[in-house]
């Protein structure tokens, strides 16, 4: 069978060409297009999508451009489970990723991709990380069967033709492979979510030596969009790696004083822990007109500068947010950039064709549709969106977007920022003693579960927000952040910890965040430029109630006390518990961070003591 080949004109890579074919002959599509990334295209295939029932167009007035996506119910959030970093050696990939013998999943692969495309279209796209020709952008050609991925990828990076024109013919891609992994026999109606439904069938696999990706049986999120967690997280900190630059899973966030002066911070939580929040923050009115604006919301690259600073780049052109609890209270900035040309996954759709879910901040409606395409009514006792529900929306869209955004130079970083979803014992904000005091802080960083991943419960270390996005060995990762902090040309950010999460008796947070996180960053921000006090105690230096402004807001120095206060016998816990955590890495942790921790019990103990 002869299989059209619609678009393969646009490269003469041949390096491309030819993997195009390889993949082709194994998966066995019914015809292959290479995506250009226009307009036209796009209107035809969201149109194709509604036809078949991928897709529904919502009210025009309401959402204009905007279409609602519902999965399938086994395929709503990312499968750590099944995701692997297959490096050759078993200790490359560490004690944190699952890892199989490079040869022995490439068979694996090799098996569940052959035919996985019959009766489908193979898509081809060209993307960009990174704006198109910035010295630090990757680019990735992604093959996947499922329009919804190309449509999704349009927004999330550059795409298209003018990416293969940066190409050329010699240029260098990661090769991504993706299929939903539900190959259609003729005559057989397609689904409007086709997946594989086999949990034990999918997967998501890295070759960091060779910078390949394969996926296989999600469409969903971070699954199937593989420019994102794939690539610019997984292949990229393995790329940064050699490189001696940093890939990292973190907002950048411009903050300009009332005085002026412009101060960027880039801050790494654990999925759905309030990224895209901080990174679209109104500062609330009483704290004098500071202004925010917003450079990425999810993945930072950062590189040393000629002039010494770290410099970062936003490698995403969108965002791919949480719905629910998103709302004109906690994130307006959020609300307006999801107003049109906008793709919602798994939310509530109201009879007048426009979408709700929990914690919008508008009444729900009388009835809808919930996620998973039921009649729902507000007493039908379950949630209507799913919990890890998401929108997909061009950066471009944001209000607050910053004008240096899409700079090729990149915004100069002064502070790191990493803050867990933790109820007890650790205090609103810490600052480190030093570099290395950093790293250990944010190595030993604690999360509770979200939605964002499947399978994933209770407390967990989630260093640096980069448990599941590590592309190598983790113990590796710290010892690459201790010598790039060594390095003595380089202008290194200060590192804070924060924690918005911290709960009362009744179970309720005591601080207010979102808006109010201004605060916390306005006493970080007055740190780095040495103006703040603060106090030593045994986590790091701490604002004391003078040192923060709560000027135009009501909280007492009681509340104050209850989110930052150290609990004698939660310390000592912590620190025997990082002890079992570090134990995991065995020779491979580096000596800096074992003598942290010895410090920090030293701290603990000198401060319990009295
Ligand atoms: P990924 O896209 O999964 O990487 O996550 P993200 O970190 O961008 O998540 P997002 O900003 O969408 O996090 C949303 C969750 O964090 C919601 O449950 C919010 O209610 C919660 N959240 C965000 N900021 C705050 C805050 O200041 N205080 C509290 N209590 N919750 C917050
Ligand atoms: C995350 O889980 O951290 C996300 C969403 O940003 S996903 O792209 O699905 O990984
Ligand atoms: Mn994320």
């Amino acid at each position: 069978m002869v299989i059209t080949h619609d678009g393969k004109n646009r490269t003469s890579n041949a390096k491309l060409l030819q993997w195009v074919d390889e993949i082709a002959a194994l998966a066995q599509p019914e015809r292959i297009y290479w995506c250009n990334g226009s307009e036209a295209e796009n209107q035809r295939l969201c149109e194709e999508m509604v036809a078949s029932g991928t897709f529904i167009k919502l009210n025009q007035q309401r959402r204009p451009n905007s279409y609602l996506a519902r999965s399938h119910p086994s395929d709503v959030a990312r499968v750590e489970d099944r995701t692997f970093i297959c490096s050759e050696s078993k200790a490359d990939a560490g004690p944190t990723n699952n890892w199989a013998p490079p040869a022995e999943m490439r068979a694996t692969l090799r098996e569940s991709f052959k035919g996985a495309m019959c009766g489908r279209t193979m898509y081809v796209i060209p993307f960009s990380m990174g704006p198109i020709g910035n010295p630090i952008a990757q680019i990735g050609i992604e093959i996947t069967d499922s329009p919804y991925v190309v449509v999704n990828m349009r927004i999330m990076t550059r795409m298209g033709t003018k990416v293969l024109d940066a190409l050329g013919s010699h240029g260098f891609f990661v090769p991504c492979i993706h299929s939903v992994g539900a190959p259609l026999q003729p005559g057989q109606k397609d689904v409007p979510w086709p997946c594989e439904s086999d949990i034990s069938r999918k997967a998501i696999v890295h070759f960091p030596e060779t910078r390949e990706i394969w996926s296989y049986g999600s469409g969903y999120g971070g699954n199937a969009l593989l420019g994102k967690k794939c690539l610019a997280l997984r292949i990229a900190s393995a790329i940064a790696r050699d490189e001696g630059w940093l890939a990292e899973h973190m907002l950048i966030l411009g903050l300009e004083a009332p005085n002026g002066e412009k101060t960027y911070v880039a801050a790494a939580f654990p999925s759905a822990c309030g990224k895209t929040n901080l990174a679209m923050i109104i500062p609330p009115k009483g704290l004098g007109s500071w202004k925010a604006l917003t450079v990425g919301d999810d993945i930072a690259w950062i590189k040393p500068g000629s002039d010494g600073t770290l410099r970062a780049i936003n490698p995403e052109a969108g965002f791919f947010g949480v719905a629910p609890g998103t709302s004109y209270d906690s994130n307006p900035m959020a609300m307006e950039s999801i107003k049109a040309n906008t793709i919602f996954t798994n939310v509530v759709l109201t009879d007048d064709g426009d979408v709700w879910w929990e914690g919008i901040g508008v009444e729900p409606p009388e009835h809808g549709i919930d996620w998973q395409g039921n009649d729902w009514t507000p007493g039908s006792g379950h949630i209507g969106a799913h919990a890890n529900s998401r929108f997909t929306a061009p950066a471009s869209q944001c209000p607050t977007i910053d004008p240096s955004w899409e700079d090729p130079a990149g915004v100069p970083i002064s502070a790191f920022i990493f803050g867990g979803r933790l109820s007890q014992t650790f205090p609103l904000v810490y600052q480190a003693y030093d570099w290395n005091h950093g790293v250990f802080m944010a190595a030993t960083m604690g999360s509770e579960a979200t939605a964002a991943a499947i399978g994933v419960t209770g407390i967990r270390r989630d260093p640096f927000a980069m448990l599941p996005f590590c592309g190598y060995n983790m113990a590796d990762y710290w010892r690459h952040w201790i010598k790039i902090g060594g390095d003595p040309d380089f202008k290194m950010p200060k590192i804070f910890r924060t924690n918005w999460f911290r709960k009362d008796e009744n179970g309720k947070f005591i601080w207010p965040g979102y808006g109010q996180n201004m605060r916390v960053l306005e006493w970080i921000i007055e740190r780095v430029h040495n103006r703040a006090g603060a106090l030593k105690s045994p986590f790091g230096l701490m604002p004391r109630y003078e040192d923060m402004n709560f000027q135009g807001m009501d909280f007492s120095k009681e509340k104050f006390e209850a989110i930052t206060s150290i609990n004698r016998s939660e310390i000592l816990s912590e620190i025997e518990d990082i002890e079992g955590f570090f134990t995991k890495f065995g020779q491979q942790l580096p000596p800096e961070l074992a003598i942290q921790l010895d410090e920090f019990r030293k701290r603990a103990e000198k401060a319990l003591e009295m």
